[in-house]
């Protein structure tokens, strides 16, 4: 064992897999729950493009949460999982007919709508199957968040949402169709935020446009201010839980709910990334020139993040506790950006050891794919090790 780690059990595992600590991730969902079950109508989905993986799912399935999807796989992940389908909420640019069909079928609570011909198919489709979807539109509201420019997503020039000008014309034109029905208003400005001025910003924004709407009697019931809250990639052990409460207290003092009024949330980052590790093998030391690398099995097919947004992950050797010395820690793929980390000081590492890449649960084995005709990396939970 190390620090949190069960060492012993990894040793006979096959390298690199995704490992989970479950009580972890409980105790984050417990904290969710707390936080968030002290304001009147709060409600919670997991961001399922975080992390697919059946095993965590159903773990969050249970605890209570709603699921937030992106594609139709998403939708019947989360269904299999055993979350309540009125607690699902379907959001995308470019929903595919089969995959609005899906969610009319499992009768899902919403459908985010992101422009005007989306609203016009999915009232067709309701149509043909006499049913009424409720929708809500996702709003831009070009607000910025001081992020990776990357995962910022409510910005005027992004490609998400319905611009604020447009959105009266929206909810008109929602009036006159016969199977959708409008119930809210979505946002969301990006990711990895770790400054509650972000998210200050966007409750100043939507009392704006709430007001707005008022003026030509037009009520809302829900408001949905998608997710976005960051982990601290830097400690995963001093800070392995996210500052919810910060996060739900900023919402309840800015954003100006009415009477009745429900306020969504869709998680993702915040509740799986600190409880996954990428877990690799050092296969080789190689001295270079000017520097010593680490060459490991994992690459950027299974965990993408460092190569995609240069993002941080804290890596450790779990096998040892030589001093320290400096490498650079590389994957066996063919691109030169199949990097994890440049110089970073590890205790000293031989061939066979055990690495972990920490804070890799969320965008990591979702993210993951199959380049250079590699296997998908596997994930377990702590129970089944
Ligand atoms: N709601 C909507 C509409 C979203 O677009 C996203 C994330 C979320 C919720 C969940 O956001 P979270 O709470 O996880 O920040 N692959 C990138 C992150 C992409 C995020 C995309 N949208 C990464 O690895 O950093």
């Amino acid at each position: 064992m190390k620090g949190q780690f069960p060492l012993d059990k990894f040793l006979n595992k096959e390298t690199p897999f995704y490992y989970y600590d479950t009580a972890l991730l409980r105790q984050t969902l417990q904290t969710i729950r707390a936080e968030a079950g002290k304001h009147d109508n709060f409600s919670v989905h997991y961001a399922v493009k975080a992390n697919a993986n059946p095993k965590l799912l159903n773990i969050i399935s249970m605890s209570g949460l709603g699921a937030d999807c992106v594609s139709g796989g998403e939708i019947q992940a989360a269904v299999n999982a055993g979350f309540a389908a009125d607690k699902i909420v379907y959001a995308g640019v470019g929903k595919s007919d089969w995959e609005i069909n899906l969610g009319l079928d499992k009768n899902i609570l919403c459908f985010n709508v992101e422009s005007i011909p989306e609203l016009e198919v999915i009232n067709e489709l309701a149509a043909r199957k006499n049913k009424t979807a409720n929708i809500a539109f996702r709003i831009n509201p070009d607000v910025g968040a001081h992020t990776h420019a990357n995962i910022t997503t409510g910005l005027a020039e992004n490609k998400f949402g319905i611009s604020m000008n447009d959105m009266e014309k929206a909810i008109e034109a929602a009036a006159q169709m016969e199977h959708v029905r409008f119930t809210g208003l979505h946002f969301h400005i990006g990711s990895q935020i770790l400054d509650m001025g972000d998210f200050e910003a966007l409750c100043n924004r939507i009392n704006n446009l709430q007001q707005q709407l008022e003026t030509h009697h037009i009520s809302v019931e829900n408001i949905n201010v998608g997710g976005g809250l960051g982990v601290d990639y830097l400690h995963p052990n001093r800070v392995p839980i996210p500052n919810f409460k910060a996060y739900f207290d900023t919402y309840a003092q800015h954003l100006k709910l009415r009477p009745g009024q429900k306020l969504h949330f869709e998680l993702g980052r915040a509740v799986v990334a600190q409880c996954g590790s990428l877990i690799t093998r050092t296969l080789y030391i190689k001295q270079g020139t000017h520097k010593q690398f680490a060459i490991v099995d994992a690459g950027m097919s299974d965990l993408i993040r460092p190569a995609l947004y240069h993002a941080f992950h804290k890596i450790e050797n779990l096998s040892s506790d030589g001093s320290c010395e400096t490498y650079d820690v590389v994957g066996p793929i063919c691109e030169s950006s199949d990097v994890f980390a440049k110089a970073v000081d590890l205790n000293k590492t031989h061939r066979g050891d055990c690495i972990a890449i920490r804070s890799a649960g969320a965008y990591g084995e979702s993210m993951a794919c199959q380049y250079n005709c590699r296997k998908l990396p596997q994930g377990y939970i702590t129970e089944e090790l």
